[in-house]
């Protein structure tokens, strides 16, 4: 793998999400491990992708599925060691594929060694707390339940007080200062306070101790959650200027390696931090194109109709805005748009194998960044009423379980995933008797495992198919096509009813891909469900 210069291999790249528990368990225990993983990379690597993304593999209390780190520098148990991590690293190397970790940048476990010691000190450290500790009783006003709300925690001892949390009570955020400290309230310590300075070199240790054993980059979770009494309107300015720093930092010491946010950066006028954005599955655009909302309702959600729908009464129009905000700022963009996450619903989410093509086809044609998440290319479904294993559950409205069951490799028992009795695994297998296995699919013609395969290997064949190239709209409802850029031609025809435009855009070109689409004389006829790509 010749190195890239300065992340630039991300604008071109897919990736493919791996939620560690539900990926393949070799040692019997009805979890997935790192040995899994290395047992399956031919088979990661025959999907065409070139980056892997783990959920955060750390050793955890596992309160919020890994999200809540115990020690940033040790794999889990679970799933291995810190050994089979770097074997992980050099045998996906050897197939052109980088690892991503993910870092938990506002909070750690409150099994974390800095949050015990905290815990059972007298008081404040004299090197600066790492966490925020109030003696003063929070107003009522804080003391809100909502997981991602910042919000005060009482101290369970021996330490007086209470805590903030940065999602669930047994995340705690770390100190990374405030803009506005007041001396009446001395835990809203300024930015250069001695302890948002050592969490703020903490981040530097953990990102050289990985990017160290040849890691390619992270994730970031809650990137933006550092610093506590800025947000969306304040224009998150304190948070973004610790990552210039960190990135600046990285520009010396790993130039190569990438840093993404979970989510948007905010542009502040300076320069960027980030080397991607998120169109996150849980944001309106990406709800707005994909998802019935199966697994749940966010209150940002305005409509139950995705546009990737056989009624064909969705609209693009949200996230054609979103976009079109993205690329006027800065045309060379990278904006990673994922099938789905370890949030969220699955892509299938009720849709049939013929109605996931449309969605295949632009999802990995668009000039986005694609992410796969596992599973989703063998058309997985979100199974809903599952248990609340690890915080899946968010509110009862919001249940994550569903997108976060065992990887389904074959007919043998467990779909494959394990050995382990079925009551012992992670989350259950999809009871369906006729649920999609890898095994099904592998080499099968018209399968959707086949199909995904074959688009993938059609972006890598062709450039203008990647992230590099212009993005066009040609047509914005049914059938949504653009142009990629001067020489391709996507459309998709996500609805049941056929769809035709007008349009001189395929003028000259031919197909390479598809069904039911056809260039006529003056235009598209896009089938019901169809999808082509022409070239010229
Ligand atoms: C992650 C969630 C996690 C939360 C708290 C989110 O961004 O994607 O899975 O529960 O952060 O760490």
């Amino acid at each position: 793998m010749p190195p890239a210069e300065n992340g630039s291999w991300l604008t071109d790249a897919v990736i493919y999400e791996i939620y560690p528990q539900s990926f393949q368990d070799t040692n019997g225990d009805g979890i997935g491990d790192l040995r899994g993983v290395i047992d399956r990379l031919d088979y990661i690597a025959s999907l065409g992708v070139d980056a892997i993304w783990f959920n955060p593999c750390f050793a955890s209390p596992f309160f919020d599925a890994g999200y809540d780190v115990a020690d940033y520098l040790q794999i889990a148990p679970r799933y291995g060691t810190n050994d089979d991590m770097v074997e992980l690293i050099d045998k996906a190397r050897e197939r052109g594929i980088r690892i991503i970790l993910d870092l938990v940048a506002g909070h750690t476990s409150i099994e974390h060694e800095w949050f015990q010691v905290e815990l059972h000190a007298d008081g404040p450290s004299p090197e600066g707390d790492r966490y925020i500790w109030r003696e003063d009783e929070p107003a009522s006003g804080w003391a809100n339940d909502v997981p991602g709300q910042p919000a005060w925690v009482r101290s369970p001892g021996p330490r007086q007080g209470w805590y903030l949390k940065n999602f669930y009570d047994e995340q705690p955020a770390l100190n990374f200062g405030w803009v506005e400290p007041d001396p009446a309230h001395p835990w809203r310590q300024p930015v250069d306070a001695p302890g948002p300075l050592r969490n703020q070199q903490a981040l530097k240790d953990i990102l050289d101790f990985w990017l160290g054993k040849g890691v390619a980059g992270f994730r970031v979770d809650m990137a933006f959650s550092l610093v506590k009494d800025e947000g969306l309107f304040q224009g998150w300015i304190a948070s973004s200027a610790i990552w210039r720093n960190i990135r600046e930092w990285l520009d010396e010491a790993y130039p190569d390696a990438v840093l993404i946010p979970e989510g948007e950066e905010p542009r502040t006028g300076e320069r960027l931090a980030f080397d991607a954005d998120f169109m996150l599955v849980i944001h309106a655009p990406h709800a707005s194109l994909f998802d019935d909302q199966s697994a749940g309702i966010l209150p940002w959600h305005e409509s139950r109709r995705p546009f990737f729908g056989a009624a064909g009464e969705g609209s693009t129009g949200m996230f054609l805005d979103t976009w079109a905000l993205y690329r006027e700022a800065e045309p060379e963009r990278k904006v990673i748009i994922a099938t789905a996450d370890h949030d969220f619903n699955r892509l299938r989410a009720g849709r049939t194998p013929e109605e996931l093509r449309t969605a295949f086809t632009f999802l990995f044609t668009w000039g986005s960044v694609p992410s796969l998440y596992f599973g989703d290319e063998i058309g997985m479904r979100y199974l809903p009423d599952m248990p609340n294993v690890e915080g899946a559950i968010c509110n009862p409205s919001y249940n994550r379980a569903g997108a976060r069951t065992p990887m389904q490799w074959d007919a043998t028992e467990n779909a494959g995933f394990s050995t382990a009795a079925a009551e012992d695994l992670y989350l259950p297998i999809d009871p369906d008797p006729d649920r999609p296995t890898v095994a099904a699919q592998d080499g099968v013609e018209g399968s959707t495992l086949s199909f995904v395969r074959e688009l993938v290997a059609l972006r890598r064949q062709h450039p203008e198919l990647q992230g590099h190239a212009s993005t066009t709209v040609v047509h914005a409802g049914y059938p949504f096509a653009w142009l990629r850029g001067e020489n391709y031609l996507v459309v998709v025809n996500p609805r049941r009813e056929a769809a035709a435009i007008e349009t001189t855009a395929g003028a000259g070109m031919t197909p390479i891909f598809g069904s039911g689409a056809e260039l006529t004389e003056g235009g598209v006829e896009v089938e019901g469900f169809g999808y082509g790509i022409f070239a010229r």
